[in-house]
């Protein structure tokens, strides 16, 4: 076994305290250094999404609801088509829902509501997928697919933008009840985003935030692009954050899993 990641138990780390160990990552204790070892996984962290042993690895795994591939198969169609969540990435953060129980989500970018739907899916009868948008095309074109679900009434959207909805149920006290929060809108918020989705969620709550990696531009953000220095700076908050326990996944453009402690 060549491997030799640190190591850190969870208890020693909660005993250290938080402010411990935001100050160690903080202090470089653990960022800035090459990380040892990468194991055998030199060349590509996964094969391009055009290869059989893509192909293999989607139809041995994708169980996607038919309204949920329509919807998928529309939206591919459309220009802006291909800034749709990809499937693997919405079936995992349904699976997290449903392991959780989860009741309550909250769906930053909706789009044509492809993981809005995916989470409502994965919701009980009663639960609410609060999902947010400023464009109000996008989400009609998916409408018809969410009714062909029968997930409808789980779908609330909120034309406004982002930041508004979620003062908005700070304000009307729903901080720490909802079970998972999913941050995939503009990139210039993220931040904010994220501390408030934080805020939103129960402990124990799930938080995912797409595209991390930005295509690469996240190892050296061109000067002016802003969405790169947000994506960035927010995953360096994300990593010294201890509030949370933290997976970045090699999926689609990259995904943080974030799971509120
Ligand atoms: C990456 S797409 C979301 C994809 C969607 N989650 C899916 O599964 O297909 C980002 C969406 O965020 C929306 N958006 C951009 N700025 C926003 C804002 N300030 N508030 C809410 N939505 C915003 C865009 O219109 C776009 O539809
Ligand atoms: C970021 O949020 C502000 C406040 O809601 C909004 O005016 C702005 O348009 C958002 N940025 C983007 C790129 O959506």
């Amino acid at each position: 076994m060549a491997q030799s990641l640190p190591r850190l138990s969870v208890p020693a780390v909660l005993a250290l305290g938080s402010a411990a160990l935001g100050a160690a990552f903080a202090t470089g204790l653990l960022l800035g250094r090459r990380w040892p070892s990468w194991g055998s996984r030199q060349q590509r962290l996964l094969p391009p999404e055009d290869s059989p042993l893509w192909q293999y690895l989607l139809s041995r795994s994708m169980r996607e609801h038919p309204a949920l591939r329509s919807l998928r198969l529309l939206t591919l169609k459309q220009p802006q088509g291909d800034s749709m969540m990809t499937c693997e990435q919405a079936q995992l953060l349904a699976n997290l829902a449903r392991l959780i129980k989860a009741k309550k989500a909250l769906d930053l970018g909706t789009f044509t509501g492809y993981s809005a739907l995916a989470l409502a899916l994965a919701l009980p009868e009663a639960g609410r997928v609060v999902t947010c948008e400023v464009d109000t095309e996008p989400p009609e074109l998916g409408r018809p697919l969410w009714k062909q679900a029968e997930a409808e009434h789980k779908i609330d959207l909120r034309l406004q933008p982002a930041l508004q909805t979620l003062d908005e149920l700070l304000a009307a006290g729903e901080a720490g009840t909802f079970d998972v929060a999913v941050v995939d809108a503009d990139k210039e918020n993220c931040t904010a985003y994220y501390e408030r989705c934080l805020q939103l969620l129960r402990p124990g709550g799930v938080l995912a935030v797409l595209r991390v990696l930005w295509c690469g531009e996240v190892l050296h953000p061109k000067p002016k692009d802003k969405a790169a220095e947000c994506v960035r700076n927010l995953n360096e908050r994300i990593l010294r954050d201890a509030r949370v326990y933290i997976s970045l996944l090699p999926l689609g453009d990259g995904l943080s899993l974030v799971f509120k402690i």
